[in-house]
């Protein structure tokens, strides 16, 4: 196993009125390619921060992020921007579709983006139709599909650039049990069959119980590493156990 994604010491403050807030106070870790790692914490405890900063989204006050050999703090802004669009692909609560285009066109959206045409990667971006189970609504729009639906789509873009590293907020955050299921299905055939590496924020142990390792978070902190390996061969009691004992 190689490490694809390393974390040294970040720390994060933002602005607030006259004083800031420390929202990350040194936090280290690394993930392996091929991992499925969750961030688990109550609100507030610095989960979105921390992936932001993993996934180049935000830089940090100090420490260093580094992305499958790159680090982000030595980079420009523009070189920060396409490090983040070739190695990363990330999921949010509120899927983030553009209502203007298609099914089809949002998961090509990366490559849209990048002034490629969707007929060019048209062989590829049906293979995630199909993975996402999406191939008939994929001239729909955005607003036509249901909630599960519209995540489905977020997942395939986020895995249209085969990136390096996959970073999903509270992907499930939205919706109810079965799609929520449905939506963490996905993201564990990704890593099992493709070992595509994952880093999952949740507060909900049911999801993090899909990791391989779970980082519980506190007030900006690592409070405790739960290794859990494969989920083939994990219950989930053993982490929610071990969660209780924490107290979240
Ligand atoms: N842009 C910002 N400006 C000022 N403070 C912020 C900003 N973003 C986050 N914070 C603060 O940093 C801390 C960590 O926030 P963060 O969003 O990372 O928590 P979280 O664990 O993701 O919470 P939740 O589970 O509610 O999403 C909180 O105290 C929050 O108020
Ligand atoms: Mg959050």
């Amino acid at each position: 196993m190689s490490v694809i994604l390393e974390a040294h010491d970040l720390v994060k403050r933002y602005p607030l009125g006259e004083g800031e807030v420390e929202a990350l106070r040194g936090i280290s870790l690394s993930v392996e390619k091929g991992e499925f790692v969750a961030i688990m914490g109550s609100s507030g405890s610095g989960k979105s921060t921390m992936l932001q900063l993993l996934g180049g989204l935000d830089l940090p006050t100090s420490g260093e992020v580094v992305i499958d050999g790159v680090s982000l703090t030595t980079l420009d802004e523009e070189q920060r921007t396409l490090t983040r669009r070739a190695k990363t692909g990330f999921v949010f609560q509120y899927f983030n579709l553009i209502p203007l285009l298609s099914v089809i066109e949002n998961i090509a959206l990366p490559f849209l983006i990048s002034g490629e045409s969707l007929a060019a990667h048209r062989p590829h971006v049906d293979a995630l139709l199909d993975l996402v189970g999406l191939t008939a609504k994929a001239h729909n729009s955005p607003d036509q599909l249901s909630a599960g639906e519209q995540q489905r789509v977020a997942l395939a873009r986020a895995l249209a650039t085969e990136p390096a590293i996959i970073l999903a907020d509270e992907p499930t955050g939205n919706l109810d049990y079965t799609t929520g299921t449905e939506i963490l299905d996905l993201l564990w055939d990704s890593c099992d069959r493709l070992g595509q590496t994952i880093v999952l924020v949740t507060h909900d142990a049911r999801a993090a119980a899909y990791a391989d390792r779970v980082f519980v978070v506190r007030d900006g902190a690592l409070l405790d590493e739960v290794d859990l390996g494969r989920r083939s061969d994990h219950q989930a009691g053993a982490l929610i156990g071990r969660l209780a004992e924490l107290g979240l």
